[in-house]
């Protein structure tokens, strides 16, 4: 143990404690911006900077560590001078129009300014001029970007594509796409991390909600909407709802109050995707020695995005069922609207997702099998949507709960576990039981698939045949296993791939 003094506070705590760790645990909660445990510790913002007795500079906390005697300040008239003008430097260079900013309430930079009680910056105005491809479905604004390298990390080590780096020197310092080439020259799979380790709105999805407001007002149209299994896990957060009211039925008198003509659940299509990659699955089996393996599943279109830019050579592994975003689409524009008995030009298709990737493969041509334009019209994001009910005045912990329309509102425990990791490899093993025996499996027989490690492996045995299967999460962790695959060092017949690091 390490014994010292915090504000006047004496204290112990274990050798190797960061001071930001030593304060927290001692009920002192200093400031930080661009630290992030574990990726980003790198200390380029300063503004967690304390004073050190018998140091003349101040010390970052976020990533020094604690030393038997150290005497800190936290909040010294130095120390608060220092934060005070490292942010006041760091909104001379930002646009703050926070009254038009989507992440105004959500926003580190805007929290750390009003603790502070800043009501303006003193130095001259120099702010980042921004240039994007419009309507990629990722957009960055240099204008608001505070330069504190959280995306340029997570890309690099944890998704392994190295798309952010810096730019220029010194105060005209940037963050833009490497090798000087625009977004969409990139190979950027779309996965969404930067926008999520992004403290601030220098990067955010593409704003789809006018697009869906105009549908909705339209007497001509009749809107159908489906909800992302993970979705429904989420989207209370940011309206401020405890666990307790953030239920799915409680989304749905939500859309249903915002005007959606029928609203369904994805959970629907990841049936239909699971009985179709279960039983392309047991074909490929019964085929083994003319088929290439591993099968790769194909729900999540990052990673899909991520295997023909990184290795085109094995696509044809992938199996050739659509995501449950694009087979609901499809169904919604063929299917339902001859239900219906309308044309499915009138229907617009919105979907609920967790990521800006869905906004990107509906836009893919050929993804579209229905024949009447776009299978899916419009996709948004968790935020979005929760920005579609503030903007309706609907206050949600009031409202009472409602179902799923019929008949596409239902769905089975196979397609809710497709929002976890190891849930999609889970639901597709235990339908393959289903067909290859005609009996369903012990409910638990193959759950060990799941977890949040990054890559793992089980061996089961369907009707007698020996399986080797692998989970993999984060495209980083995706790269290994594919090298490894490769190397011939591991051997598979299934992998489930999600870009998203570990979802519980
Ligand atoms: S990014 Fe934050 S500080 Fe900047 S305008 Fe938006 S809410 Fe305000
Ligand atoms: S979306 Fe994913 S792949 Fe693209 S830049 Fe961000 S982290 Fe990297
Ligand atoms: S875009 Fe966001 S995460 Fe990246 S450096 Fe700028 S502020 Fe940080
Ligand atoms: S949070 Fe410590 S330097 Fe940025």
């Amino acid at each position: 143990m390490v014994n010292l003094t915090i504000d006047g506070k004496k204290i112990s705590v274990k050798e190797g404690t960061t001071i930001l760790d030593a304060s927290a645990a001692n009920g002192i909660c200093i400031p930080t911006l661009c630290f992030q445990k574990g990726l980003n510790e790198i200390g380029a913002c300063r503004l967690c900077c304390v004073e050190v007795k018998g140091t003349e500079r101040l010390v970052p906390a976020c990533n020094n560590y604690v030393q038997e005697g150290m005497e800190i300040f936290t909040n010294s008239p130095k120390a608060r001078i220092a934060r005070r003008t490292n942010v006041q430097l760091i909104l001379s260079q930002h646009d703050c129009r926070c009254a038009v900013c989507t992440r105004s309430g959500n926003c580190t930079l805007q929290k750390i300014a009003n603790d502070l009680g800043l009501s303006g910056t003193s130095f001259p105005a120099d702010i980042p001029k921004n240039e994007w491809t419009p309507d990629f479905p990722l957009v960055r604004d240099n204008s608001k970007c505070v330069k504190c390298m959280r995306c340029v990390q997570v890309c690099d080590k944890i998704q392994g594509l190295h798309i952010w780096d810096v730019a220029n020197t010194g105060s005209h310092t940037r963050v833009d796409v490497s090798g000087n080439i625009r977004i969409e020259q990139s190979d950027c799979s779309l996965c969404g991390q930067c926008i999520t380790h992004c403290p601030v709105n220098a990067l955010h999805e593409r704003d789809d909600t006018a697009k869906v407001f105009k549908a909705l007002s339209d007497p001509d149209k009749i809107t159908v909407v489906q909800v992302a299994p993970s979705v429904r896990a989420a989207w209370g957060e940011a309206l401020g709802l405890r666990p307790e009211f953030a239920s799915v039925k409680r989304l749905v008198a939500a859309l249903r109050r915002m005007g959606f003509s029928y609203i369904f659940d994805t959970d629907f299509s990841a049936d239909l995707t699971i009985m179709e990659e279960a039983s392309e699955f047991l074909q490929k089996l019964k085929n083994r020695d003319h088929e290439k393996f591993p099968m790769f599943t194909s729900c999540c279109p990052a990673w899909v995005r991520f295997l023909k830019s990184q290795y085109p050579d094995m696509v044809c592994q992938l199996s050739t069922a659509k995501s449950p975003q694009a087979m609901f689409g499809a169904v919604a524009k063929s299917y339902y609207a001859d239900l219906l008995g309308v044309d499915p030009r009138r229907i617009f298709s919105v979907s609920v997702m967790p990521c800006v990737a869905k906004k990107h493969e509906c836009d893919i041509p050929n993804i579209n099998g229905a024949g009447a334009g776009k299978d899916v019209d419009a996709v948004l994001t968790t935020r979005e949507i929760d920005r579609m009910i503030r903007a309706e005045d609907i206050i949600a912990e009031a409202l009472p709960e409602e179902e799923f329309d019929k008949p596409l509102g239902v769905g089975s425990g196979a397609g809710v576990i497709f929002g976890a990791t190891g849930g999609v490899m889970e639901a597709a093993l235990r339908t393959a039981y289903y067909l290859a025996t005609g009996t369903n499996p012990d409910p638990d027989t193959f759950h060990d698939v799941r977890g949040t490690e990054g890559w793992k492996e089980e061996t089961y045995e369907i009707a007698g045949i020996p399986l080797h299967v692998a989970v993999v999460s984060g495209l980083g962790n995706t790269r290994k296993m594919m090298e490894a695959l490769r190397a011939g060092e591991v051997h598979y017949d299934f992998v489930e791939v999600m870009a998203c690091p570990g979802r519980p």
